[in-house]
């Protein structure tokens, strides 16, 4: 069936966009201009599947998707966590696995488990909140940083952070250590709550295609 209105699917920029892009190609839609690694476009359309791809900071991604000038976003979780934004969560990717987790040296252990009044660094200020706060009952200091986090308890800023952890490079480098596990994360597909009703044969099917081709890809 022809299609008239192109749908819009804002990516997270970088190893989440390339690898959304192979799952999109396993079904057939391509977008070579995408894979020029020294371009600077940010839209990029397949005008045959009338589907228009965008780059997009993560953060910045479910916003898009709930004011609905994305239709459909791929995302990490943390980020969704993050940003709290009202939106469809429809698919598990199953890749950019990693974890959210508590870290530092090795000596904050006994901080964590008396309780006592740490600062934690994060570029995760809502997460890291809601876990010390909602779930472990503990008064913090929390403080929002943009990256590179793991300066923070190195260099005396705080005592811990909250942080993504996938290999660990980063942490054994740095003699820190996960010390709680807060969640699992992967990439996830988001819907904007109007487009699911306006598209839904096309979003419905686009999602149990990319949810098949994340399977296969394993
Ligand atoms: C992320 C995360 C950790 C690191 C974890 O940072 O914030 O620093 O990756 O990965 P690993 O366990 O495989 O070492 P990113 O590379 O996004 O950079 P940033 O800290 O500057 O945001």
């Amino acid at each position: 069936m022809p299609q008239n209105r192109y749908l819009t699917i804002a990516l997270a920029k970088g190893r989440l966009a390339k690898k959304s892009l192979e799952l999109f190609e396993k079904n057939g839609i391509t977008c070579e201009e995408m894979k020029d690694p020294h371009t600077r476009k940010l839209i990029f359309v397949n005008e045959e599947k009338k589907i228009r791809f965008f780059l997009a900071k993560a953060g910045d991604v479910p916003t898009y998707v709930e004011y609905g000038t994305a239709d459909i976003g791929i995302v990490g979780e943390d980020t969704i966590l993050e940003e709290g934004r009202n939106l469809y969560e429809v698919a598990d990717l199953g890749f950019g696995r990693c974890r959210m987790c508590v870290c530092g040296p090795p000596t904050a252990r006994e901080l964590l488990k008396h309780h006592e009044m740490i600062r934690v660094a994060s570029k995760y200020p809502k997460i890291a909140k809601d876990y010390f706060y909602n779930k472990k009952h503990q008064t913090v200091e929390i403080i929002k940083l943009n990256g590179s986090v793991e300066l923070a308890p190195i260099v005396g800023l705080s005592e811990v952070i909250v942080d993504i952890v996938e290999t660990g490079s980063t942490l054994r480098e740095n003699g820190l250590e996960v010390l709680e596990v807060i969640c699992p994360l992967s990439a996830r597909m988001v819907v904007n709550h109007v487009s699911m009703k306006m598209e839904n044969e096309r979003i419905t099917a686009l999602v149990r295609d990319m949810k098949e081709a994340a399977g296969e890809a394993g």
